[in-house]
Formats: C-alpha cells, structure tokens, sequence
C-alpha cells in the first residue's frame, strides 16, 4: 500500500481545499485505489510533532469551492527550521523525519508560497521524497506562469475596485485601494488593469508623489473628478527606494503608519486639495470560494502532482507552464522570488491606455 502525506503551509488562498481533492481523487486513479492518503495538520508543525492522520476519500468530496483549507495551516519560517527550539528543544528537521518514517509516508506533497519551497527543497535534499505545488495570491513563485489563488484573489480585489468607483464618482473624491501581494506587484497589477485604476503603484516601480500629483491635478483640470489608485502593500517611493534597508526600517518605524496606503494618502495631501480615502480589504482578498479559472488549475495542478508521484518523480514543484503542467526541480524554484519585469508588456499596455505608474 502506497502512503502519500499532503500538508498546506504558511499564508491561506483559495483552491488549497480544489488542490488536495484533485491530488487525493487523482492519486486513488492512479493507483487503482491501492493508496493510503495522510493528512497532516497545520503545516510543517504537524509533520513536527506527528499529527497526522489517515484520510478516507469521502474527506476528499464536497470540498472543490470550499475556501481556506481542511488540514489547516501555519506560518515556520524557513530560518527557524534547523533552530532547535529553545522551550522543548525539538530538532525540527529530525523530528520530520522521524514521523515520516513512523507513519510508513512514502512521498508528501506540500502546498506551499515561497517560504514554503524552500523548507520542502530542504526535506528533499534530507531524503524524503517531496512533490509541492505553488500557492499564494502574490504570484511570486519562480518557475510556474501562475499560481493558485492569485485569480481568485485578483478577482476580489477587482470588485473592490468597481464598488469604489461608483462613491468615488459621487463624492469626487480620490480614493486609494491597497491590494495584497508581499514583495511584489501582480496582484495590483492585474487587479488594478481589470478594474480601470487610474494609477497603479507596485514595488517593481517606485513611485514620485509628485508626478502622482500630477496626474490627479491633469485628471481634475479634464472635469474628472475622481481618481483611483490601486496601491501594492509593498509600494515603495523613490526617495525612500533610494534609502539603505536599516535605514528604511527605521523610518517606518518612526512614521508609524498602518499600511502602505495610509502613508501615500498622508504624502499626496501635500500636494493636493481633494478630498482623499483609503480602503484597505486586506485579507478579504483570501477568503471565500476559488473562482473558475483557479478550480481548474487546482484540479490540473493536483492531477499532475499525483502522476509524478505514480512515476515516482520527486523532489520538484509542479509548475505551470505555457497552458502546461511540468516538474521544476526544488532546487530552482527554492529562494527566488518572480517579481513582475519591469519591461513587462502588460506594464507596456497599461502605460498605453493612459495608466499611470507613478513613474
Ligand atoms: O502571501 C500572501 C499574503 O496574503 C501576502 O499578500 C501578505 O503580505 C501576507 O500574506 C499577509 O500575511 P498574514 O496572513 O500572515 O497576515
């Protein structure tokens, strides 16, 4: 009897639920049932300290548009790993693997954002066998076109845009929504594209206020008299890009602002008099159904891992290639963040329909 484990770890999306159950009902067709299917709860620290437990198929049904995840999750940075915990001096790593061996696991498969790699690129290269599978809403994964709950995300922080617009263009107001996305800037990007935002600021592109400014002035000076900023969580002006990281960390401190918006709404009021509001929906943007698009690219996603796991193909994360499934080896996707070029066709686009970056 083959044993697989299936853990999600770090930060929730959508489709982690779509994933597992298309790992699981793939796995059981492609070993003609002769597969046992071990759920190991909240992440690494359930392969930690052995909570795991065998799951039944029926586990498995009814839970394609069901957001969040059944196994449940956590944040362990990868950092701490090979830290021997101070309190009950657990070696981490060792304790891995010595539950994998006590439950008989044959492989696992792990679903997982960046942080996530890299502890299974490390479980790899410590002998257990490992397929993973990219998630996050960010889109920051190396080595796949797109991950899973990126489009159901975007889709979200899209709505955001559109009901913001309508009280916008009622009140005359300029309005700023911050979208997720850690380190990088897809997320606003393309939900920023979608929902016709006037200027989008990602951290790829740092931005000058005053040609922000600008913008909002030319817009109002045409009878507009709103406009819409989607804001990357981690945008980023050229002053303080300029700025060393301890530096840069200190003046944040020192300002002392909620979020990335907040700051932008407080540096623009310097330079101009319209009425400005912030929305920040935050994790909002993680929660609910996935939409279709992620439903089948969960289900592909899941059916590819299982046949690696058939052909006893390890150590890789199943990427997402040019309308194609394909295995990336760990070692290339593990500590390497896709960050969106900043000679990006679709910034290209953008910057054609009158898109402003800031820049
Ligand atoms: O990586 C997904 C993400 O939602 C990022 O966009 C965001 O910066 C971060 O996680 C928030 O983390 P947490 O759920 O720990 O607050």
């Amino acid at each position: 009897m083959y044993k697989v484990g299936i853990l999600t770890s770090g930060g929730d999306c959508q489709g982690l639920n779509a994933v597992i159950r298309g790992v699981a009902k793939s796995l059981y067709e492609e070993f003609d049932n002769d597969v046992e299917i071990y759920g190991i709860k909240d992440g690494y620290a359930g392969l930690i300290d052995g909570e795991i437990r065998k799951m039944e198929p029926a586990d498995f049904s009814g839970i394609l548009t069901l957001g969040g995840t059944i196994l449940g999750t956590s944040r362990r940075p990868f950092k701490m790993m090979r830290v021997i915990d101070d309190v009950t001096g657990i070696d981490k790593v060792r304790a891995m693997k010595k539950n994998y061996k006590k439950f008989g696991l044959d492989c696992v498969v792990i679903l997982g954002g960046n942080g996530t790699q890299k502890s299974a690129r490390m479980l790899s290269e410590e002998g257990l066998n490992i397929v993973s599978l990219p998630k996050t809403i960010d889109n920051d994964v190396w080595g796949t076109d797109i991950t899973f709950g990126f489009q159901s995300a975007c889709d979200i922080a899209v709505n955001v845009i559109d009901c913001i617009h309508t009280t916008a263009s009622s009140h005359g107001r300029i309005f700023i929504v911050e979208v997720m996305g850690h380190k990088v800037g897809w997320l606003t990007l393309h939900a920023g594209i979608a929902g016709g935002a006037d200027i989008i600021l990602i951290p790829e592109i740092p931005y000058n206020i005053h040609k922000i400014a600008a913008v909002i002035n030319k817009r109002e000076a045409a009878g507009k008299r709103f406009s819409i900023l989607a804001v990357a969580e981690g945008a980023i002006s050229d002053k303080d890009a300029a700025l060393k990281k301890k530096e840069l960390k200190a003046l944040r401190m020192e300002q002392n602002y909620p979020s990335a918006a907040y700051r932008i709404a407080d540096e623009l009021s310097e330079y101009i008099t319209n009425e400005i509001r912030v929305t920040v929906p935050g994790h909002f943007q993680r929660g609910g159904s996935p939409c279709a698009f992620d439903r089948v690219l969960c289900t592909r996603l899941g059916a590819a891992a299982a046949r690696l796991i058939k052909r006893r193909h390890f150590g890789c994360m199943v990427g997402m290639v040019n309308g194609r499934t394909v295995p990336v080896p760990l070692y290339e996707v593990a500590g390497k963040l896709k960050v969106v070029p900043i000679d990006s066709p679709l910034i290209e686009d953008a910057k054609d329909v009158g898109i402003s970056f800031g820049d």
